[in-house]
Formats: C-alpha cells, structure tokens, sequence
C-alpha cells in the first residue's frame, strides 16, 4: 500500500515514474488541500521553496509559490534568468548544488529536455521539474488529472482528445505517460508536423490504446474530454514552419455544438494563442480556467509529500 513516507526526500521528475495507486494516491492528498487552501495552515513553517525559472511562466511559477504560501512556508525566487549567474557562465549542476545549501526544495523550469534528469544527479533536496524543455511537465499532469476528477467524476472509461502541438508539447508528454496507468482510450489529433513523439507512444502502448488521428471535427463526436494545446512558437526553427502550423485547430463555439458531445469537457493547459475562441468561455463545457485553480491543490499535495510533511 502507498504511504506518505514513500515521497520524503524524492524528487518529481517524470510521471513513467509512478503508478496508479501512486497517482491516486498524491490525488487524495490534493484532495485534502481543497480545504487547507481556503483556511492556509503550517504545514512547511519554517521550510523554504526555491523556485528557479529559466523559461517564461505565469500559472506554474506563481501556483508553486502560492502554494509554498498556502502550506505556511517561504519563498526564494529567480524568475528572470538573466539576473543568475548562469549568465556569468556557471554550470547548471552547479546552480543546483549552490540552491540545494540554501532551501528545502525546489522547483524548476528549464529549456533543456535533458535539465531535470540532470539536476536529480546533483540536488541535495527534492527538485520538482517544473517544465523540462519538451520533454515533461509532471506537475502540470497532476492538476490535469485532479481537474478530470471533478470535470467527469472519473479517469476511467474516459475518450480523451489530445489536439495540436504533441511533438513539442511537454505538457501532452507527461500527461499520456500518466494516463498509460488508467483505462482510457486517447485520440492523438494533429498534423504530420506535430505528431505525438514516436518515443512517447513507445512508453505507453502496451499499457493503453492510442488512435492517432489529424481531422478533429471528424474525432470530436467520440470524445469525452479533449485537451487542447498552443503551437510551441519557440521551439520552430524558423517563423516560416511555424506559420505553415500554427492555425491547424480552432475549437470555438460551432465546433463544440455541431460535432461534441452535450457534456465534452475542454481544457487547455494555457497560455492560449488563438486555439480556442473566447465564445466557448462562457460555455459549461469550458474547464480551462478552473483548471488553473487545481494547480494550486495538486503543488501543495506534491511539495507537502516530497517535504516529508504529510501524514497518513
Ligand atoms: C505549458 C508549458 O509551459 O509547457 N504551460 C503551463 O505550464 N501551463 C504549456 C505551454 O506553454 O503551451
């Protein structure tokens, strides 16, 4: 059986890492924050998160920080890259090492595919992977599952969507890796540019069926879910081959109405660039922004486990 104990001291690297009672389990214990969110708590007093960005983040960034808050820790923060002395030319293990003398943990987002593999060899405190250049977004994947609990009720039995950049999307990595776990079937809808990784279809197919697909209003009457992500402009080597990308899949409004069923359930990891139209906002079927929020519950369940603070 899955214990607290079983996350002191580990860090949260990538989920081909975990099973699914594991899942289930940090589920729970997300559960649980729902309320000591609304209430905060001391939890982590006295305990210090590091929260080192070296790519662009809004909701990760600030829901790691809040989340330290929520819990009754403190904050140490580089949110500008250029202001490290990764500048002045240090190595990124010894960043890590450096930080790892100063906090109880920490969480880090990085451009390089190979940053949180590396960084586990060298963190003397749990490093959370924040966003691993295109390789996996674990954190994101656990406030994903927690919002498809109370969007649908359920993991299991579910058809769900994955639309638009599967190649460089990391978010779209860890979250198929995570559904490998859990019956589902899942549709990979994009165009041959922006196929799902073959590496990452490798990792889960003997455990779940994946349809990979490139008509989305043809998918769309079978889906209960469907996960929408941004074209990754940055990782384009050109602006030509993005702009040939960039526009493949449009949900708005018609779309949900003409070809989803009743109750789909759409989210999108965000920042949104224009692959949803803002007349599903208002639409029940419209999860994005409570998505957000689950950020908050599941970063406070993952840092009180790896923090050794969380009893059973
Ligand atoms: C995602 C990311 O950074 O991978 N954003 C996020 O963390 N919510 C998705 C994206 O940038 O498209």
């Amino acid at each position: 059986m899955v214990k607290a104990s079983d996350f002191k001291d580990k860090h949260f690297i990538s989920m081909m890492d975990y099973s699914r009672e594991e899942l289930d389990y940090i589920l729970s214990v997300a559960d649980k924050m729902v309320e000591l969110e609304k209430t905060g708590c001391d939890l982590a007093k006295g305990k210090v998160l590091g929260s080192m960005f070296f790519e662009p983040s809004t909701r990760t960034r600030l829901s790691f920080e809040t989340a330290m808050f929520r819990l009754g820790g403190s904050v140490t923060t580089v949110a500008d890259p250029m202001t490290s002395s990764a500048k002045k030319g240090e190595t990124f293990e010894d960043t890590i090492s450096t930080i790892s003398n100063y906090v109880d943990v920490i969480a880090m987002r990085h451009p390089d595919n190979d940053a949180a593999l590396r960084a586990k060899k060298v963190a003397k405190v749990p490093y959370i992977n924040g966003g691993s250049g295109t390789w996996e977004h674990p954190t994101q994947t656990m406030l994903d599952l927690h919002c498809i609990r109370y969007a649908k009720g359920k993991i299991d039995g579910l058809a769900i969507g994955m639309v638009g950049d599967l190649k460089n999307g990391r978010t779209v990595h860890s979250l198929l890796k995570a559904l490998r776990n859990y019956d589902v079937t899942v549709y990979c809808i994009a165009p041959d540019a922006l196929k799902m990784k073959p590496e990452v279809i490798e990792e889960v197919k003997d455990k779940i069926k994946v349809i990979e697909v490139s008509d989305l209003p043809a998918t769309m009457p079978k889906l209960d879910l469907v996960y929408m992500t941004r074209v990754q402009r940055e990782r384009f080597a050109t602006q030509e081959e993005y702009d040939k990308v960039k526009d493949s899949y449009i949900m708005d409004k018609k779309m949900i109405v003409d070809n989803g069923k009743k109750d789909v359930v759409i989210m999108h990891p965000l920042p949104r660039v224009n692959e949803i139209t803002t007349d599903v906002d208002d639409m029940p079927n419209a999860w994005y922004f409570r998505q957000v929020k689950h950020g908050i519950y599941a970063r406070m369940a993952i840092i009180a486990l790896v923090l050794g603070l969380w009893k059973d």
